[in-house]
């Protein structure tokens, strides 16, 4: 997936793009490119530099020519390696169109033979270059690049959105999507699209959503959109959370966005539980849109979910079984998508994306409503596509989440699933008010744990000290434990570089056991089976295993080489809210050490619009 920004009736055109790449990058870096109109021309500038490519980018467009229209974009490569020559602005034959692309284009490779067989060049290896040799032939034909662009789309199949522009109209830019997210916005005189909101903050005042297959042309303060049938449609306003604005989008004294997103986690916390109490004791879900009725008909819950949102997923189901007494199961989305799941009008499917656009999530969402279930999302983004679709939403409020990491959207959802697991007990009778009221409380009591568990941040940069220059680690739970020696070894792989697998302890003996020897490091989350956990730690220390331990503060005899404390939470249920703070600090350390930019790591991007 890749981040696009497109603007016009922009006198500072070029600044505008390159502020937009930088808040996008978390889409990807491996390449960037810019797209002017420049009289009757296209000038175009690419740079592919892995995590620089837009600072590199910055320096290379120092010559370009003053224009107010231009489109941006910066890659994770899908097509073709991360490479100047892959690198978006794609150009058709003649020059005259240029357009940027994320998603994917399943059927290029069969598009672009007649295109070649026509006499066109390609001269890059992405799915995304038929597409301005498509719309170079629409234009001879004679249509504007609007009409062009309506037809091409009904060529492609896959996900993408779109942005165009045409030497032949300097101040028109043209922008589709298909199940990728993409929004249109105006400004006074000024017109814009991008991939998120993110892009545009402080620039435009009206943001439209666009449908799938709709089509914008985009004017200096005007905008029109059409289906691809080219009838008009009103484009839908979408309000813009008032918390996401620039400062909370920069690093305000950070060394990165990861820390400062770290350090954010009690606010995070506390913002997601805000008004969820009404003054009668109940609990209120004012975004629901799903009726206390409707809830309580449903017999199952599905979660669907992937990466830190598939783990805070797993915490849920602890949750909802355990408060809701309802059958809960969780999924990894892209699974879920290619079987034959039992859903129906009786099955709440709940999917959890911090940026609700994640598109296995997202199709795992369509693919339930297809079989009648009734869904509900738990994310970050208002207004995102999944919100929109949903029956139902709980909305975490942990403000933008730029570095790739997840960190306070993590445990933001962990939040939010318990006061939905909560409210669900509520409405089916099997948690009375005072159990409810001191579940709440607890959960209220959560920021101040955090916040004393970051506090300890020492403590796990000792571990670091020691841990330095060891390559495979193992993070063992059991129970409520597992899904935070997983989100703990998934935080650290992904940053670090390193061999980091979670396990439930339990299963060690039955392989993995085979691989731990001295030089091993295992991390292992006590909590809540401490005692079933000393003996996975013997067993481990017993091959020469380095061992830590995750424990609390009430734990007197701790086994392991080094131990990490954090305050002890009541309820286990939410216990790993508080355990994953060390687990994230202990990767951020680590990958801090190795030299890591830990907000953009190596081959990912933060919003996945692929499958
Ligand atoms: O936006 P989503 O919550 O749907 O994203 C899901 C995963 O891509 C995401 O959690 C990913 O695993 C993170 N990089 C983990 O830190």
């Amino acid at each position: 997936m890749c981040g696009i920004i497109g603007v016009t009736g922009d006198t500072a055109a070029l600044e505008t793009i390159f502020d937009g790449l930088r808040r996008l990058e978390y889409r990807g870096y491996d390449s960037a490119g810019v797209a002017l109109v420049d009289g009757g021309a296209i000038w175009r500038e690419r740079a592919a530099d892995g995590t620089h490519s837009v600072e590199d980018l910055a320096v290379a467009v120092a010559a370009a020519p003053r224009s107010a229209t231009g489109i941006g974009h910066t890659r994770w490569a899908t097509h073709g390696a991360p490479s100047v020559q892959n690198a978006h602005p794609h150009v058709d034959c003649t020059g005259r169109v240029a357009l940027v692309h994320n998603g994917i284009i399943e059927n290029h490779a069969e598009l672009a033979a007649p295109l070649l067989a026509r006499g066109h060049v390609l001269s890059s290896e992405t799915d995304t270059e038929v597409l301005a040799h498509l719309l170079e032939e629409e234009l001879a034909r004679g249509a504007g690049l609007a009409e062009a662009m309506r037809s091409t789309l009904g060529q492609l199949r896959g996900a993408f959105s779109v942005v165009a522009l045409t030497s032949e109209d300097p101040t028109l830019i043209v922008a589709a999507r298909r199940a990728v997210p993409l929004l249109a916005a105006l400004g006074e005189a000024r017109g814009f699209v991008a991939s998120d909101v993110s892009a545009l903050l402080g620039r435009a005042d009206r943001y439209f959503a666009l449908d799938d297959d709709q089509v914008v042309e985009v004017r200096p303060g005007s905008l029109r959109v059409t289906t691809l049938a080219g009838d008009e449609v009103d484009p839908t306003v979408v309000g813009v959370d008032p918390s996401w604005d620039v400062v909370a989008a920069q690093k305000g004294g950070f060394d990165d966005f990861m820390s400062k997103e770290i350090h954010e986690q009690p606010r995070a916390i506390a913002d997601t539980l805000l008004d969820r109490r009404a003054n009668d004791g109940s609990i209120v879900l004012d975004e629901l849109h799903l009726s206390p009725d409707e809830l309580r008909a449903v017999d199952k819950v599905v979660v669907v979910a992937c990466g830190s949102s598939f783990h805070a997923g797993m915490v849920a189901k602890y949750a909802i079984e355990r408060w809701a007494r309802l059958p809960t199961e969780v999924e990894i989305a892209s699974e879920l998508r290619y079987r034959e799941p039992v859903l129906h009008e009786r099955t709440l499917v709940v999917g959890v994306s911090q940026s609700g656009e994640t598109l296995d999530t997202l199709e795992a969402l369509r693919e339930a409503r297809r079989s009648g279930a009734r869904t509900l999302v738990v994310s970050n983004v208002v207004h995102s596509t999944m919100a929109r679709e949903a029956d139902g939403i709980v909305y975490t409020r942990a403000g933008p989440e730029v570095s790739v990491a997840s960190t306070k959207c993590h445990v933001a959802q962990i939040v939010a699933l318990e006061v939905l697991a909560l409210a669900l007990a509520q409405w089916r009778g099997t948690m009375g008010p005072s159990a409810l009221a001191s579940t709440l409380d607890e959960l209220h009591r959560l920021p101040a744990a955090v916040g004393e568990a970051l506090g300890r941040a020492k403590e796990v940069e000792d571990v670091v000290d020691v841990l330095v220059g060891a390559r495979d680690y193992f993070f063992l739970g059991r129970n409520l434990g597992y899904p935070v020696a997983l989100e703990g070894a998934l935080k650290l792989k992904e940053i670090s570089y390193l061999r980091a697998e979670g396990y439930p302890a339990g299963e060690l003996k039955h392989g993995p056991l085979a691989l731990v020897e001295p030089g091993t490091v295992v991390v292992a989350v006590l909590d809540p089976l401490r005692d079933k956990m000393r003996s996975n730690v013997a067993e481990a220390a017993a091959r020469g295993a380095t061992v830590v331990v995750l424990t609390t503060d009430d734990d007197t005899d701790p086994p392991g080489d080094h131990v990490l404390r954090v305050p002890a939470v009541r309820d286990p249920v939410l216990a790993p809210v508080v355990e994953v703070v060390p687990l994230q600090l202990l990767a951020y350390g680590l990958a801090r050490r190795l030299g890591n930019d830990v907000d953009r790591p190596r081959n990912l991007a933060k919003t996945v619009t692929v499958e």
